[in-house]
């Protein structure tokens, strides 16, 4: 199998639809999932109907692309929910499925896909925090606390997977236009703008590149690392 296999999850719009479609004109096999519809139609595309957070969902389709290409280059962990409300007003149900989709779906898939790359030796993870938690956004407890737990899984994991070949690292995006912050007021994104070193939106040209970067197999020695764009620093 010459051809390069990649695991994207929430792939079905956004950054993780922009991401399928770049790795797809690379000549990528990509399999994406989300809980409704795909929106690509590729010959090497293949769309699961998956909710990153069940366990069942996640081990069959990671189970389903192994056994088709007998290995998964890389996993880019996208899929993710945004909440906006302050502590004292938010409900055990919102924090409980924050938690269940942007912290334990990144788990499940690393953990699943992490086993069939050590069988291989290499592979290359890429997890999706936010700059909202290094920037302690005010509204944002839920999503960033999510985001947090995401970094620190990436750390730790990048020492557990290092002697088998397999390098772990995250991406933290400044605010791009998807529906993630369609409903997010603009004076809010302004505000997050301020704070970046370089004052613009991110694109998902930005996002491609440090993909691109960290996937790339010259990056074996970048591991455990979390990217924030726009000059963000923890
Ligand atoms: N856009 C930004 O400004 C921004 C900034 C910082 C970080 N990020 C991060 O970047 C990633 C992508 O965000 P985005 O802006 O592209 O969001 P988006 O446009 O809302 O797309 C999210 C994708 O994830 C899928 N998804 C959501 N929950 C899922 C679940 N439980 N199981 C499976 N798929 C699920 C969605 O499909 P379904 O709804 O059909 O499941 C969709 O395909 C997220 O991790 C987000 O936190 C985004």
């Amino acid at each position: 199998m010459k051809k390069k296999v990649m695991i994207i999850t929430g792939s079905s719009k956004g950054i993780g639809k922009s991401l399928a479609e770049h790795y797809l004109k690379k000549e990528w096999i990509v399999a994406g999932c989300s809980r409704g519809e795909g929106s690509i139609n590729h010959d090497d595309y293949e769309h699961f109907n998956v909710d990153v957070s069940d366990e069942q969902s996640v081990v069959e389709m990671v189970r389903r692309v192994y056994e088709k290409f007998n290995k998964i280059d890389v996993l880019l962990n996208n899929a993710g929910i945004a909440t906006m409300n302050a502590v004292l007003l938010s409900s055990l149900s919102k924090a409980e499925s924050i938690m269940r989709t942007n912290f334990l779906g990144a788990f499940l898939f690393c953990r699943e896909v992490g086993k069939a790359m050590i069988r291989k030796k290499t592979g290359s993870i890429v997890n999706f925090t936010s700059v909202a938690s290094p920037l302690n956004l005010e509204g944002e407890a839920l999503y960033a606390s999510s985001k947090a737990s995401v970094e620190r899984l990436t750390k730790i994991l990048a020492y557990e997977l290092g002697s088998s070949g397999v390098t772990v690292n995250a991406i933290g995006p400044t605010p791009i236009d998807t529906d993630l912050i369609g409903s997010v007021p603009e004076d809010k994104i302004h505000a997050v703008i301020q704070r970046q070193a370089v004052k613009r939106k991110g694109s998902f040209d930005d996002i491609a590149h440090v993909c691109d970067f960290l996937i790339d197999e010259k990056s074996s020695f970048v591991t455990g690392q979390v990217i924030y764009l726009g000059g963000v620093c923890d």
